[in-house]
């Protein structure tokens, strides 16, 4: 068992599921830890696990066993001491005598548990990330709970915004796609929400400020996802927009960038909160709990099965399972025409494209 890749949390409460399920399932069931993610497999570093060791973590935070990046794009490339990466994990594998790894991870990790098994690896992934941008489940654990703290921080911006008539921004994580600030956005009652997939023009942006100061609104507060791009930049290929990026100012984000354009165009005041990391961070909510469970004991049935190659999923609610093979390099992003997007645009709020 692995968790790969940036945490999240419900890390724990999934593999506890994993674990709880199995050991049910089997008397003589034995769990390897690998340490730091797919490095573990590729170094051996692993320790056989105890079932004491999946107890009273299911509210715990982070990763017992560690994690880290290992870049699928680097995979076939050889590490600085010319080990083939690859094969170092399929050799840790049937040393072992594995009957299958079970891998926690977002996107980057699914690609690379699909290369294993088309390695002929016996596979079983289950889906995390607080981006929810994996394909082929409506749900990845860790997203509600990120929501949860991204929501806290803009409702603490709330108050403060209100004091000071100020236009506040907050960034959002979700890597290259906006779920977590649309939700965290709607929740948190944000005026602005802008999106990777809906890019903004900045001219819309200062309209929809100004026109809350022409209802005598004192503050705006705007969701910009770490992400988020402009119209213009949008049209750039990514070698123009490079070549753009060089010659302009650089800011520590996407939010500075448009607090500075907010600023310039309107003489009024930005703030710019980054909550970044602490989104990842703390317990996982109830809801990340149940999935979480529900995840675990799916992936310990596919095991029993000896059902291999397939991602634990949540569809409609029910719980699944989606060939590896569909999930590996493909992203769950928000469909600008969505229900959800429309319905936020009824109630006023500006995703600065119209
Ligand atoms: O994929 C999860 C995530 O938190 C993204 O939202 C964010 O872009 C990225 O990881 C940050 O990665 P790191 O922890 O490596 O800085």
């Amino acid at each position: 068992m692995l968790t790969s890749g940036g945490d999240c949390q419900a890390l724990n409460a999934t593999m506890r599921g994993v674990a709880k399920s199995l050991y049910k399932m089997f008397e003589d069931v034995e769990i390897v830890g690998f340490e730091d993610g797919y490095k573990g497999l590729m170094y051996a570093d692993y320790h056989i696990m105890k079932s004491s060791d999946f107890s009273g973590i299911l509210t715990k935070g982070g990763t017992i066993l560690g994690t880290s990046r290992q870049p699928f794009k680097l995979m076939r490339t050889p590490d600085e001491n010319g080990l083939d990466k690859v094969e170092a994990m399929k050799h840790t594998y049937r040393k072992l005598k594995l009957e299958c790894l079970v891998v926690l991870g977002g996107n980057g990790s699914q690609k690379t548990a699909n290369l294993l098994r088309e390695e002929g690896l016996n596979v079983v992934s289950l889906p995390k990330t607080i981006d929810n941008d994996l394909w082929g489940t409506d749900m990845t654990f860790g997203f509600q709970s990120a929501i949860d703290v991204a929501t806290n921080a803009i409702d603490c911006i709330h108050t403060t915004a209100a004091s000071h008539g100020r236009v506040f921004i907050v960034e959002v994580m979700g890597h290259k796609v906006g779920w977590l600030t649309l939700y965290a956005g709607i929740a948190g009652g944000a005026d602005i929400i802008l999106l990777p997939e809906i890019p903004y023009d900045p001219d819309v942006v200062v309209n929809a400020i100004r026109e809350r100061t022409r209802q005598g609104k004192r503050f705006s507060i705007l969701a910009v996802a770490e992400g988020a791009i402009s119209k213009e930049d949008a049209a750039l290929s990514k070698k123009e927009l490079r070549e753009k990026k060089k010659n302009q100012i650089v800011y520590p984000s996407v939010a500075y960038e448009i607090g500075a354009q907010i600023t310039e165009k309107t003489g009024q005041e930005v703030r710019v909160t980054v909550p970044g990391h602490m989104q990842r961070g703390g317990e996982p909510c109830p809801y990340d709990r149940v999935l979480a469970t529900r995840l675990g004991a799916a992936a310990a049935n596919l095991i029993k099965e000896k059902k291999y190659g397939y991602m634990v999923a949540m569809k409609n609610g029910e719980i699944t399972e989606v060939p590896l093979e569909e999930v590996a390099g493909r992203l769950k992003t928000v469909d600008p025409n969505c229900a959800m997007i429309r319905e936020a645009k009824m109630v006023g709020i500006s995703f600065g494209d119209e």
